[in-house]
């Protein structure tokens, strides 16, 4: 039997780097579903479609071919047959992301490919609607968060250690934009659904976080 751990939550919680390190742990699969929302955003900006036009987008949807593949045991994106795993976390891609992530047949277009891939591994799953879309049987979800400085923070990091220039103002705002988007969309929002424990990591270390989940993995029963 598979199990799978549903990993939800907003921008910069730690959700991809603790799915990551938890499925090392437990010799799952992780996937990270907000890699295939950036691989669209990268197809609408390389193509110059204007990823606000929501009939745009969709009228191009059929030339957009996202997969995953595992090397090694890690996830590559694929648009149109190209890995593209580090061309789309530029924050350009986020926001065009974050946009047309909004659109229905975007995430009709994206949910076959997630649900097929857990179907046939024990996984880690993180995004936004995994609990309660993609995976809403999952046999554990986590509603992963930190407090927006601290979000804002880690993201700033990241873009400057990429030497990205940018500053924590914009960053920090690009989140509560992309965030607010998240939640407050039609089509699949982001929520912390009733059975999805809340795990808040302002304070924590990522070992830290880490040890928190697994313990609540261990004391929830039924793992593998
Ligand atoms: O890593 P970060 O939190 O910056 O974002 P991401 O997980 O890479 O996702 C990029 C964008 O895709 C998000 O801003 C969401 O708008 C969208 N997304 C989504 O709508 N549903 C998912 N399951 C995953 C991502
Ligand atoms: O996937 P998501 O956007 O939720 O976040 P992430 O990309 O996994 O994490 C954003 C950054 O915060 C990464 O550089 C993590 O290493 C860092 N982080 C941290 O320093 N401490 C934590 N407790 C969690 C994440």
């Amino acid at each position: 039997m598979s199990y799978k751990i549903a990993i939800d939550g907003p921008v910069a919680a730690g959700k991809s780097t603790i799915a990551r390190e938890l499925a090392k742990e437990l010799g799952y699969v992780y996937i990270d579903t907000g890699a295939l929302y950036r691989a669209i955003g990268l197809y609408l900006i390389k193509n110059n479609i204007d990823y606000n036009n929501e009939s745009k987008v969709i009228s191009v949807l059929d030339d957009i071919n996202v997969d995953i593949q595992f090397v090694s045991g890690v996830q590559n994106v694929l648009l149109n047959g190209v890995v593209v795993d580090k061309e789309i976390r530029t924050p350009l891609v986020s926001e065009a992301a974050s946009v047309s992530s909004a659109y229905q047949k975007v995430r009709e277009k994206l949910l076959g490919l997630q649900r097929n891939i857990a179907e046939a591994n024990s996984c880690v799953m993180d995004g936004r609607d995994i609990g309660s879309k993609v995976l809403p049987n999952a046999n554990i979800k986590f509603y992963l968060t930190a407090s927006i400085d601290c979000r804002a923070k880690r993201r700033y990091e990241e873009y400057r250690a990429k030497g990205i220039k940018i500053d924590l103002e914009e960053v920090k705002n690009e989140i509560i934009e992309r965030d607010n988007r998240d939640m407050n969309r039609k089509n699949d929002p982001l929520v912390k659904t009733p059975d999805a424990i809340l795990v808040d990591n302002t304070d924590f270390t990522l070992s830290e976080t880490l040890d928190e989940i697994l313990m609540l993995i261990d004391n929830h029963g039924n793992k593998k």
